[in-house]
């Protein structure tokens, strides 16, 4: 049916390893949909060195990069040790789990990520807003309702990510999904014309 010019737009939200360790999935899905994003995909990734600087690559360049790199993507080293660990008798199995936390105490961070496609309309926009500024520690003073404000940390840890531009959106989701047609939606108009 036409119904005036209705345009909406696809943008690529996730919740970082910070988002999932911390359980603020729910949460954070509540807020999408109460402000109106329709989830029309969904996935969970493990991202490896080179997805997550791919990803990333715009900021290869910046001294946060490696440490960002890092928080992005789980230590499948740490990962294989911990399924040695476990059955492990008490004592050694703490004498070896403080031996592996002081060694890759920076790993711990880490995990996989949930990464969606948020649709309506200004999607792109909206998204970022409602996620706010990159810093979180600021975000707790200047966008306190933001969800960065409610679950980030640190300008690194802040638990979500949402495309900055249609360019990035369009990028991102491509990234993620094959078979996600094209990020705009065709506006319909009276006339039908294309
Ligand atoms: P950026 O694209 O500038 O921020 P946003 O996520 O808000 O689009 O940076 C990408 C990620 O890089 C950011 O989410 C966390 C990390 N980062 C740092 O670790 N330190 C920094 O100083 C900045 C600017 C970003
Ligand atoms: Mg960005």
């Amino acid at each position: 049916p036409i119904s005036g010019s209705e345009e909406k737009e696809k943008t690529l939200a996730m919740i970082k390893p910070d988002g999932l360790l911390g359980n603020y999935t729910e949460r954070i899905k509540e807020v999408i949909v109460d402000y109106g994003f329709s989830i029309l995909r969904e996935i969970t990734a493990q991202l490896d060195q080179d997805s997550a600087s791919s990803f990333y690559a715009e900021h290869s360049s910046r001294s946060f990069f490696p440490s960002l790199i890092n928080y992005m993507t789980s230590c499948k080293v740490l990962n294989w040790i911990f399924l040695r660990i476990f059955p492990m008798p008490k004592t050694k199995k703490i004498v070896a789990f403080v031996c592996v936390f002081q060694a890759f105490r920076q790993s711990f961070d880490s995990g996989p990520v949930l990464v969606m496609v948020l649709e309506k309309e200004n999607a792109i926009a909206d998204w970022r807003s409602l996620i706010g500024p990159t810093d979180a520690c600021k975000a707790k003073i200047t966008h306190p309702n933001s969800i960065r404000a409610m679950c980030g940390q640190d300008s690194e840890k802040n638990c979500v990510h949402g495309s900055d531009s249609l360019l990035s959106a369009q990028r991102e989701i491509s990234f993620f999904f094959e078979d996600v047609s094209s990020v705009t939606t065709h506006r319909y108009d009276m006339f039908g014309s294309s």
